[in-house]
């Protein structure tokens, strides 16, 4: 191909992004003109070498297409603002979540935060939406695209599409196999040996040159700024989609944890069931989690409150619409709550009585999306007998402190020991 030929490939390969919607890269001057220009006036030699070098900065500007095909939108989206992100960093801080995936840059903060979901063509297994736009879709899809969540309780279930969807948050962030990037997964401290290595290669095969883990608890810990190199017990709690993990944290290491494979996603299923047995009302947990975020409560006496929902009968099949009351609701997740608080208890009771001691004046961190349970906060100071804190950032506070990781990951080489085993 000659010199014009490449510039016009080259040229109906942008006029071809730009026909899906996507910002063209600035071509930093090696447009038509400029190939004009070089045509006429630089050596044969010099051009070969003039094409060499467009054919390799072309790929290097190229999000990586080679699985997923997916190449970003959203929150960092298009090439030209993935040039400039990659100019800034391209290390990168993933609270790889059941229900939400954030990812902080440092020097940018928080550039994506999306429900950890991708929409899936089974034909050519290429990523077709994520997060948001994959969520809506999810119900909705033709028979050759189906939408999956790649993990449950916080641990990959689907290999391939964990690989997948990372490959996508990366091409997201404007970061390809190209770029190299470095990446700080947090993972939970209840994973085992075999979810973390899982993690950790599903990173690295989505592109990231190097993946580190950091235990949850205690990026939220530096997330929230506490004292974990003192000889103090700073107390974390994290009620996430899958998990709810307590943490006791002294001397730089969790001394103490109890972690429980259950979540937010178990009370939407807990509400879906209870008003399918109580009120014959077949509903999806999508609507239960709308009835929890709603109307629902921790405290079975909170004041009454009543949601319309749509559903079908069980018995009959036919569609049918409830008024369901907040008692139903708390009813629902009465056991799954007290079960998420006797977690927090029994890792009290099995720290040393010192540090269980430091939780009683410096209290009980909450943090993660179930931080927002109406009545939570009372619930658990009363079953622990400690007062609980929550944090305005609660739900990206690990993204943020993994993220603080980023440039001290000699420093806190034992903290990475400790999760990357
Ligand atoms: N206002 C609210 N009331 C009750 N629950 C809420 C509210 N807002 C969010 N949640 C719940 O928080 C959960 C998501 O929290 P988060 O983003 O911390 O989970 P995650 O990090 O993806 O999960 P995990 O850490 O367990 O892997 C969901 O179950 C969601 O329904
Ligand atoms: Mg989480």
């Amino acid at each position: 191909m000659s010199v014009g030929g490449f510039a016009r490939a080259l040229q109906s390969f942008r006029n071809g992004q730009k026909l899906r919607g996507m910002n063209p890269v600035p071509l930093r001057g090696w447009d038509e003109a400029s190939f004009a220009v070089s045509r006429s006036s630089t050596p044969l030699r010099s051009r070969g070498f003039l094409w060499i070098f467009g054919i390799a900065w072309g790929l290097w500007i190229l999000p990586d297409h080679s699985s997923s095909g997916y190449s970003g939108g959203g929150v960092v989206s298009g090439r030209a603002r993935a040039v400039g992100l990659e100019a800034v960093s391209r290390d990168l801080a993933i609270d790889f979540g059941t229900a939400n995936t954030r990812v902080m840059v440092k020097g940018r903060g928080l550039v994506l935060d999306e429900p950890s979901v991708i929409a899936v063509d089974t034909r050519t297994r290429e990523v077709l939406a994520l997060g948001h736009e994959a969520s809506d879709l999810v119900g909705r899809t033709a028979d050759h695209v189906v939408t999956v969540r790649p993990l449950h309780q916080g641990a990959i279930t689907d290999f391939d599409m964990a690989e997948r969807m990372l490959r996508a948050v990366l091409a997201r962030c404007g970061l390809s196999r190209m770029s190299r990037p470095r990446v700080l997964l947090s993972v939970p401290a209840a994973a085992t040996s075999i979810e973390r290595r899982a993690l950790k290669q599903a990173a690295e095969r989505a592109g990231a040159s190097s993946a580190i883990l950091i235990e949850a608890p205690m990026a939220a810990a530096i997330g929230l700024d506490l004292p974990i190199y003192e000889a103090m017990g700073s107390v974390v709690l994290d009620i996430g989609a899958g998990t709810t993990e307590t943490a006791v944290i002294s001397l730089g290491g969790v001394v103490a944890m109890k972690a429980l494979r259950i979540g937010g996603n178990d009370l939407d299923h807990a509400i879906s069931e209870y008003v399918r047995q109580e009120l014959d009302l077949v509903i999806s947990d999508r609507v239960g989690e709308e009835l929890k975020i709603r109307i629902g409560s921790a405290n079975p006496a909170t004041p009454l409150a009543l949601a319309e929902v749509h559903g079908r009968r069980t018995s009959s099949g036919a569609p049918s619409t409830e008024q369901v009351s907040s008692e139903v609701v708390a009813s629902a997740m009465h056991e799954l709550v007290n079960a998420m608080v006797g977690g927090a208890a029994a890792c009290l009771a099995e720290a040393p009585p010192e540090l269980a001691q430091d939780a009683i004046f410096e209290g009980i961190h909450l943090v993660g999306g179930g931080a927002a349970i109406d009545g939570i906060v009372p619930l658990i100071s009363q079953g622990t007998s400690v007062p609980v804190h929550v944090v305005s950032n609660s739900i990206s506070v690990v993204a943020e402190g993994a993220a603080r990781c980023l440039d001290e990951i000699g420093r806190l080489g034992a903290l990475f020991e400790a999760a990357n085993r």
